[in-house]
């Protein structure tokens, strides 16, 4: 009976449409208060130089290791202190964590939208960087997440009260394909700054969260997602739902590591 489910749920993960987002009119945007704020989005280099630039590399070094210390983390400052420690100067790497440093840091976000937080690495460059920032994460904590403990909520508040933040912290346990657009619906007025794709990986799901998630994105700001070295099949989601949408600028980084793309929302 158990083989027989597993079998529907396989052939109706391949037969689902796939959703699309459906943009809101009333979408918010960033600044265009005054001449001291004006509405100026990031272009996709300045996203990119953030990204790539010394500074995004100590910080994250720096976060990470404030962070309770397993393989993952110590892979990432290892990363970074290689690099520079061979290259110099002239190191240059982005990953999410680098990227997310910058979309922090130029936009200094008030809400940020996580999917799939797991141990919450993510989710601590931002509160590192804007410690007020209100953080919204939803995960299905899958044991042994890719070989390491994934301990769940009450441990993401630890972490995240480790580097400092103060913000409100909402984390919603469940598969995200229902407990995103049930939440959504609770607070329909909502949007995100940043927000980051990293959950469930199969292209049903990653459309999902896409199609759930970019609605909610304030004009101005950044989405980013990594892995897409890993699955090449999320490139191509992120390719038909980000890339060819005249919405959004794009900025990628695939020559190392796990690559890692991002997007201002610039309409
Ligand atoms: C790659 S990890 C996230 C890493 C995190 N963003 C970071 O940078 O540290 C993916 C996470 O997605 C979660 N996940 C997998 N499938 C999911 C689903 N359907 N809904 C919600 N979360 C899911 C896993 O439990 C795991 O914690």
């Amino acid at each position: 009976m158990t083989a027989l489910t597993d079998r529907l749920d396989a052939l109706w993960e391949k037969v689902r449409p796939f959703p699309v987002p459906e943009y809101r009119p009333d979408t918010p945007k960033i600044g265009g208060t005054g001449p001291l704020d004006p509405h100026l989005p990031p272009t996709a280099p300045t996203l990119g130089a953030a990204a790539l630039s010394s500074e995004a590399s100590s910080a994250v070094q720096e976060t990470l290791a404030s962070l309770t210390q397993n393989d993952d983390a110590k892979r990432g400052q290892y990363w970074h202190a290689m690099g520079r420690a061979k290259y110099g100067e002239h190191w240059r790497f982005a990953d999410q964590l680098t990227t997310l440093w910058a979309a922090s840091t130029l936009l200094q976000p008030s809400a940020y939208l996580e999917i799939g937080v797991c141990r919450a690495r993510s989710a601590a460059i931002v509160a590192s960087v804007r410690p007020q920032c209100a953080i919204y994460g939803f995960d299905l904590w899958v044991p042994d997440y890719a070989g390491g403990p994934n301990p769940g909520p009450e441990f993401v508040r630890e972490e995240l009260s480790r580097v400092g933040h103060q913000g409100t912290l909402v984390l919603e346990s469940g598969d995200s394909r229902e407990t995103l657009p049930a939440f959504l619906l609770g607070h329909p007025d909502l949007f995100f700054d940043v927000i980051t794709v990293d959950g469930v990986k199969s292209v049903a799901g990653v459309a999902s969260d896409y199609a759930n998630a970019l609605p909610r994105l304030k004009i101005g700001g950044i989405v980013v997602t990594d892995d897409l070295m890993l699955f090449p099949i999320l490139r191509r989601i992120w390719n038909r739902v980000i890339e060819r949408d005249d919405r959004y600028v794009n900025w990628e980084f695939r020559d190392a590591g796990f690559g890692v793309a991002a997007a201002v929302r610039v309409a």
